[in-house]
């Protein structure tokens, strides 16, 4: 029954989604374009299942690594040749690899290595061929610790069964690697149909080599009136990987979608469904629910099941196309393995899901994480492509933003009014109208004539500026950067070899290669306060376009054939050019800063590894409901593939909203990891006192709560830029066995502690919420229990989002509003305990500089807070420390108690003596809290020191 139910959800699932996806492709495609019209997508997409035509053979030990040998079967049909069928010129003309290639194909180059903590890495490659340029790997995105991390291969178990090699990954999981037909599993130790991945199971692996001549070939490729003249022919790879036990995938940003669990691209049940690009495009008004690529790219998918979670990260920069694949889409023979043959109708094969991965060129250069919990699988993840930075704290509140803030007199007018409206904000942002024709590190002087004064003055409230930087610069020859770019031969070249001339903001522009780490060091010292004039310490930057976006160019971004440094093509990199120049432009802030200012770069475009130089938001949403609800699975997206400081622009770029949609998107907004508002330069103003005392109020209340919760979201930065672990989470994140948290869209959680329910219907009267877990949770603005484990209906109410903290838990606040986060650094804290059913809680917090690296050095305070036996404890969470420290004459001033049943009266205090009265006192210190908790009011408890406090 249970398996039935679960069929006929998938069917369902599987129909929403041809309803959903065919509606949206109908629009603008013809811009981009689909996989019909990317030959080696469509070659990929039209294999069978089958049995692999490669097989193993020369397996070693090298240097603790496992080498092989791949080559095709001698007499086997390729899948090329199986496909090519009667319309052979036809596909020779995409690109497909003929006979005589086939037979001459040179082995391919299988390596395997192991890390700690259960990360197995796979690559293949084609064998040196001196005639032949290498295929290129992406460097500078797996960071050099995984090689400290190495664990050595000394034994392979052979197994004539098959045959196969196992290798050892983690406890109770293991690698085999199949010999013949070629498939890698990763299994749980000694049960050979208790699989957790597993890759060419169905036979999919295709690897097109490279060749040294065309003998007569046309490898050319048209696009809407372009020509990508491909000198170096057909390198596409592709191949199915298998995620068992998985009810979902995710991840894979950046895809618009209201649905945070990916949905079936192809098979029964999916007609004319595009697979999931990842191609980081400048998409004009896209649109909310598409597998289109968009951005930013990151090759990392999540499976998730009740047995557990598994993940999968193909490194790879070239244009990729992934297919999820529908119950049934194998139908026919396959090729698995003996055993899994024997489980094939079984519970095991129904929880599989499929994928298939397509890759315009590179290598196989793979990495498969084993968790076993969704958490374990981003910290492998995250070990391999590193941890998020740890922001400045200002750049965790309230950013303001449009295109454009005219000029000075406009800015300091929009500086007022938040100070006039009481509404705290940290930073103001200036779009492209600020430079002097779009050419960037300058700045109109009409309209900025003093800059620095204009930061200077924002900056003695403690605010910050930020400016655009992107990385068209425009070919003028009396602008000082192009010629010296020109002249130092710094632009991507052309498939002629000329510096590549392109359409943008500013006209006709050049953009700097910026996988050359030479002009990463030269862009880099371009943001010295001497060379950017007009800048201040406290200017930060914002990176747009770098997809690369090229208004001319094919769909929209610079031609495949175009050349980087090293002869790497265009079409190689694509993936990762925005990320190259993020990271330029955060060593920029990095040296201006003497290495002691934390860089703070906002970038559009990103990769895999982005997470180390800064933030990314979701780009120009629309100001409409549908997108305002997209923007919860994307931005949790984003943190699942490490990406956690992110968020969607606020309000929608495009279009205006109205007064309510605003006011909704301000109040779950406010709980983005990044959290600013931005529009377009056609709208209509929209700073937050413009629709109305009550409507001010409101935003007034949401920006309010994102100040209050900075303690909080400090901390949880401060987790993600050791774990990995993303501040803004899924529901199956922290309850990885209810199944009914796994596709959850519309809710998430801050940290383990909060729950936030989005509310994205217009005159919403009411809102359902789903509250996971055995224990309560307590509203955050009325203090109400409400049983965990089931739905409650809640009225929805216009002065905030449904917000819940989770009994057990003590939340950390700053509760006395300023005009900025610097100005709260000296404020007393407020302990929000959530007591669970057994009476206790705990959390912690963490605090330190907000600016300076010195906590890399131990300047830091971390405290843990235990509420038990009718005490709460506070005591130092035991890390390695350096040599330096922080210190804080901070103080708490107030505990606020949820849950206990009985008011104490009074409560004494350890070790200082003393007691303080405890009362029944507003649950939050903002003027509309109404009502009553548990209050201990000024016990004064200073945040550095060991105390208790008991409850008498
Ligand atoms: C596109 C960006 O996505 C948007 O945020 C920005 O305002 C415009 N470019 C102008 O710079």
């Amino acid at each position: 029954m249970a398996m039935a139910r679960a069929a006929l959800s998938l069917v369902f699932f599987a129909l929403f989604m041809v309803g959903e996806f065919s509606a949206v492709l109908s629009w603008k495609k013809e811009e981009f374009r689909n996989c019909d019209q990317t030959p080696f997508c469509k070659r990929a997409r039209a294999k069978k299942p089958q049995s692999s035509p490669f097989s193993v053979s020369g397996v070693a030990l090298e240097n603790g690594r496992l080498t092989a040998i791949l080559l095709p079967k001698p007499n086997s049909t390729s899948p090329f040749i199986q496909e090519r069928g009667s319309d052979e010129s036809q596909h020779l003309a995409d690109g497909a690899i003929s006979d005589r290639e086939i037979q001459e194909s040179r082995p391919l180059l299988i390596e395997l290595s192991v890390y700690q903590d259960g990360i197995l890495r796979l690559k293949v490659d084609e064998s040196n061929d001196p005639a032949i340029k290498k295929r290129f790997q992406v460097p500078d995105v797996v960071v050099p610790e995984l090689e400290q991390r190495k664990l050595l291969i000394s034994t392979i178990s052979t197994s004539s069964d098959g045959p196969s090699s196992t290798i050892h990954l983690t406890d109770g999981i293991e690698a085999v690697l199949r010999h013949d037909p070629f498939a890698l599993d990763v299994r749980r130790s000694g049960t050979p149909d208790d699989l957790l991945l597993s890759l060419n199971s169905n036979g999919l692996f295709d690897f097109e080599q490279r060749r040294s001549s065309k003998d007569g070939e046309d490898w050319e490729e048209r696009f809407r009136g372009h020509t990508d003249s491909r000198p170096r022919g057909p390198q596409s790879i592709s191949f199915d990987l298998s995620f068992y036990d998985a009810d979902f995938v995710y991840g894979i940003p950046e895809h618009a979608s209201t649905s945070l669990g990916l949905q079936y691209t192809r098979g029964p049940g999916i007609d004319q469904s595009e697979p999931y690009r990842l191609f980081n495009l400048d998409v004009f008004e896209y649109l909310h629910e598409s597998p289109f690529g968009l951005y930013g790219s990151v090759p990392l998918m999540l499976s998730h099941g009740p047995r557990g979670s598994n993940g999968f990260f193909w490194l790879n920069a070239a244009e990729m196309q992934i297919d999820v694949l529908s119950p049934g889409w194998d139908d026919g023979p396959s090729i698995s393995s003996p055993e899994e043959k024997n489980t094939k109708n079984t519970k095991n094969k129904k929880k599989r899901i499929d994928t298939l991965w397509m890759s315009e060129a590179g290598i196989v250069d793979a990495f498969f994480f084993v968790g076993p919990a969704p958490k374990d699988v981003i910290r492998q993840y995250t070990r391999v492509t590193g941890s998020p930075a740890l922001p400045q704290l200002f750049a965790v509140a309230y950013h303001q933003c449009r295109w454009n803030y005219r000029d000075e007199e406009d800015v300091a007018n929009v500086d007022a009014g938040f100070d006039e409206h009481d509404i705290p904000y940290d930073v103001l942002w200036l779009d492209i109208e600020h430079t002097d024709g779009k050419r960037y590190f300058t700045w109109d002087k009409s309209l900025f004539p003093n800059p620095v004064e204009m930061q200077n003055k924002i900056g003695a409230k403690g605010r910050r500026m930020v400016t655009i930087v992107d990385p068209h610069i425009k070919r003028d020859e009396s602008f000082g950067l192009h010629s010296e770019a020109t002249e130092k031969g710094y632009y991507v070249k052309d498939s002629s070899g000329k510096d590549f001339d392109g359409w943008c903001w500013p006209g006709s522009s050049s953009y700097p290669d910026m996988l050359n780490p030479e002009i990463r060091e030269w862009w880099a010292n371009k943001f010295s306060l001497k060379d950017y004039v007009g800048s201040t310490p406290s200017l930060y930057i914002w990176n747009d376009m770098n997809e690369p976006s090229v208004f001319n160019g094919p769909e929209v971004t610079m031609p495949r054939d175009a050349l980087h440094y090293g002869g790497v093509e265009h079409r190689e990199v694509h993936n990762a050019y925005g990320y190259y120049f993020h990271m330029a432009s955060a060593e920029g802030l990095l040296r201006r800063g003497g290495g002691k200012d934390r860089p703070f770069v906002l970038s559009r475009a990103f990769f895999a590894g982005t997470q180390r130089y800064g933030a990314i938001w979701t780009g120009d949403n629309t100001a409409d409901w549908d997108h305002f609800k997209a923007s919860v699975p994307m931005v949790l997206t984003l943190g699942l593939a490490g990406l956690t400081f992110s968020g969607a622009d606020v309000g929608g770029f495009f279009g205006n909203p109205e007064p309510e949609l605003l006011v909704r998107w301000y109040q779950l907004g406010a709980y983005y990891p990044f959290f600013r508002g931005h529009a377009h330069h056609d709208t209509r103003r929209r700073e937050p006192w413009l629709f109305g005392a009550q409507n001010t109020a409101r935003i007034r209340e949401a920006i309010h709560i994102r100040y209050s919760l900075l303690p909080y979201y400090y901390t949880l930065f401060r987790e993600a830029s050791v774990s990995g672990t993303p501040v803004m989470r899924p529901l199956w994140l922290e309850f990885p066995n209810d199944p009914l948290t796994f596709n959850i869209s519309d809710a998430f959680l801050v940290g383990d502690s909060l729950l936030v329910k989005g509310i994205f219907e217009e005159r919403q009267k009411s809102v359902n919420v789903y509250l996971p877990g055995k224990e309560s949770w307590f509203d955050v603005r009325s203090g109400m229990a409400y049983a965990g484990g089931r739905s409650h209906w809640l009225e929805a109410s216009d002065d905030g989002v449904p917000a819940f903290q989770r009994a057990g838990t003590i939340i950390p606040r700053r509760e006395r509003f300023r005009r900025s986060s610097t100005q709260m650094a000296n404020d007393p804290f407020t302990l929000v305990v959530a007591l669970n059913s057994s009476m206790e809680a705990e959390g912690e917090l963490y605090l330190d500089d907000g600016r300076s690296f010195d906590y890399t050095e131990g300047a830091f305070i971390h405290r843990r807070f235990v509420f038990s036996n009718q005490t709460l404890h506070s005591s130092p969470v035991s890390v390695d420390r350096g040599v330096k420290v922080f210190s804080s004459d901070c103080v708490v001033e107030r505990v606020v108690i949820l849950g206990l049943p009985v008011k104490p009266h009074r409560a004494a205090v350890w070790p200082a003596g003393g007691e303080v009265e405890v009362e029944a006192g507003p649950l939050t210190l903002r003027p509309r809290a109404k009502t009553a908790a548990v209050v201990i009011r000024r016990p004064n408890l200073r945040i550095v020191d060991d105390w208790s406090l008991k409850l008498l």
